[in-house]
């Protein structure tokens, strides 16, 4: 986990490598230890902005890379993008329709927070299950997905829930993971379908 000053040495270090945000190292670190990435696949990422897992996932493979964001994300290299709410079934049917099943679905979305502790996790925890809803239609069987969770009261049912949809589901904190936070990702990997 990071110190303030590792937090900003990383900073400084997606600066310099043209990344758009340094989570790009925890998805690095994710493709390092779990290999979510094959050299064809196609990626659709949820609540992309800025882009900097785009840029990442776009480096491991030469099949499709889509971003689905709130907000515009800047145009990169490569890469598709797209404005719009992932939890809506409207939207959901749009990325259907155009990518058909894709091979890895990723998530590092987070809501507005507000600090009060249970509303937030409930807030995360609904955000969390759309995404999961959202891979299911959009994975093909055998696919991965990997998606950013929060340690707290909701958490176990939320990756019972993962569970029951992927053969193998593995936990994980990267080293670039701000010292203190309860952010863990989950990587759902061959997608039952
Ligand atoms: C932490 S940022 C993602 C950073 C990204 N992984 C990167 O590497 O650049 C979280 C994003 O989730 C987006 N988001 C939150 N809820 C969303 C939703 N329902 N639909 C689409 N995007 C959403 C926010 O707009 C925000 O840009």
């Amino acid at each position: 986990m990071t110190s303030r000053w590792a937090e900003d040495q990383l900073h400084r270090q997606a600066k310099k490598e043209g990344y758009r945000s340094r989570a790009a190292y925890k998805l690095r670190e994710i493709q390092k230890r779990h290999h979510i990435f094959r050299k064809n696949d196609s990626v659709v990422d949820l609540g992309a902005a800025p882009g900097s897992w785009l840029q990442v996932a776009r480096s491991f493979t030469q099949g499709r890379v889509v971003g689905v964001d709130l907000n515009p994300i800047l145009p990169l290299d490569m890469i598709e993008t797209m404005v719009g709410d992932f939890t809506k079934p409207e939207i959901q049917d749009l990325l259907v329709d155009d990518l058909g099943p894709v091979s890895v679905v990723l998530c590092d979305a987070a809501p507005h927070l507000t600090g009060h502790r249970n509303y937030d996790q409930a807030v995360t925890t609904a955000l969390g299950n759309d995404a999961l809803i959202c891979a299911i239609r959009l994975l093909k069987q055998g696919g991965n997905f990997v998606i950013k969770g929060f340690q707290g009261d909701m958490f176990e049912d939320f990756l019972a829930e993962v569970k029951k949809h992927f053969m193998i589901v593995h936990l994980f904190r990267p080293q670039s993971t701000r010292k203190g936070s309860t952010e863990i990702y989950l990587i759902g990997k061959n997608f039952k379908g």
